[in-house]
């Protein structure tokens, strides 16, 4: 096991990264002294794999536990299902000192730190993340939500976790498309601050296809303390820091909304956004042109799409789907660039024609 650091100091945590933590569940939870009373929170398809095994670790440690499961998917991010929650904390009783544990990906951390956030003003939580995705990125940080008709996670709240469990065993059960999923953002750690960690994808992609458990705890390990250092820098994202996490999103955001959300899953959707931002970073940055075809390999290599054709109108649509990005930035499109691979700089100016250069060059990837 490695366990990560994330210093934000009162509101300071730990992230444990390694295999069989969920069945030391209720040992770690004691050590944060909180209630005995607890809800875990998880969704249908995580629930019948690993809430027993969490509910008898937390018995084992004295702590009394109840279950709410909600359906799987991006939808349970709702207003509706945040209601739901509400009226089943307030039938099991959760009080004060009692604690909330999302058991799943990100959908589940981000509906269930929303109502901890929320309820009684505010509720302890703790992050098992069980999807790649969850474990490099959205368990750690403090950014809850949910989604609203006009727009994904346009309600939320900061509301840090007081421990995230990062159980490799997990991702057994992953499907392969999530799983290559949440390569896409364990890839952009490597392009946006850590040259030596693209470098050992690079050699290593076979063994983390195989979701070999010794590589896999290195590289979430590092994927989380290089989350950890962005956020304890720009915790409210006040300094431009953490946006540097969002190389590869302006198109890949763009390319999820114009497809209705369905078509893509994130994380494929920004691997193509992230070879965007490549050639971008090499036309318009220092970014030399074969680190640039590097980005491109390494994402090909971990099975995700790299290119997209777009109809004319589609493609109207992607441009408008980032302008009204542009209107949110003052009036300019804004990119993450890469000035080197391991080296990122955010606020960078694209005018619509390059954006334009850089689809014809996508549409000609297979
Ligand atoms: N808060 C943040 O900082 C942040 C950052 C990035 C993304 N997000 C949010 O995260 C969400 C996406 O998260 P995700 O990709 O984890 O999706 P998800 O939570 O929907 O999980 C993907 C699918 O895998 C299933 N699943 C989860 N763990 C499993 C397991 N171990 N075995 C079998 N099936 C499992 C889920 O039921 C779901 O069907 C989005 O809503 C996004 O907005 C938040
Ligand atoms: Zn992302």
């Amino acid at each position: 096991m490695r366990t990560v650091p994330v210093s934000l100091g009162e509101r300071s945590y730990v992230v444990h990264v390694g295999s069989g933590l969920i069945s030391r569940l209720g040992d770690h939870c004691r050590r944060l002294k909180l209630g005995e009373r607890c809800v875990i929170v998880t969704d249908a398809n995580v629930g019948p794999h690993f809430a027993d095994a969490a509910v008898r670790s937390l018995k084992m440690s004295g702590f009394v536990s109840s279950l709410v499961t909600v359906p799987a998917g991006e939808t349970s991010k709702s207003l509706k299902v945040v209601g739901e929650c509400y009226e089943q904390f307030a039938m099991k009783r959760l009080e004060r000192k009692s604690f909330v544990i999302a058991l799943g990906g990100g959908v589940v951390g981000d509906l269930a730190g929303f109502v901890a956030a929320t309820y009684l003003r505010g509720l302890p939580f703790v992050q098992v993340a069980t999807t790649l995705l969850a474990q490099v990125d959205s368990s750690v940080g403090g950014k809850v939500g949910i989604n609203l008709k006009a727009g994904k996670n346009l309600v939320g709240a900061f509301h840090q976790p007081k421990m995230v469990l990062c159980d490799l065993d997990t991702l057994t059960t992953l499907p392969e498309r999530e799983y290559r999923s949440g390569l896409a953002e364990i890839i952009k750690y490597g392009i946006i601050r850590d040259a030596e960690l693209f470098k050992r994808l690079e050699k290593e992609m076979d063994k983390l296809l195989q979701r070999d458990v010794t590589t896999l705890t290195a590289v979430v390990s590092r994927c989380c303390a290089i989350k950890a250092e962005i956020v304890a820098e720009d915790e409210f994202e006040t300094k431009g820091l953490r946006a540097l996490l969002n190389f590869g999103h302006t198109i890949g955001h763009a390319l999820e909304a114009i497809s209705g959300y369905d078509e893509y899953l994130h994380g494929e959707a920004i691997s193509i956004g992230q070879v965007a931002a490549a050639r971008l970073s090499a036309k318009l940055s220092t970014l030399p042109e074969k680190d640039a075809l590097r980005i491109q390999e390494l994402l090909a290599k971990a099975g995700l799409p790299v290119g997209v054709k777009l109809t004319p109108k589609k493609r109207e649509a992607l441009q408008e789907a980032m302008r009204s990005d542009k209107k949110v930035s003052g009036g300019e499109l804004r990119f993450v660039l890469a000035e080197s691979i391991g080296q990122a700089v955010s606020g960078q100016r694209v005018t619509d024609a390059e954006v334009t250069g850089v689809l014809n060059y996508l549409a000609e990837l297979p």
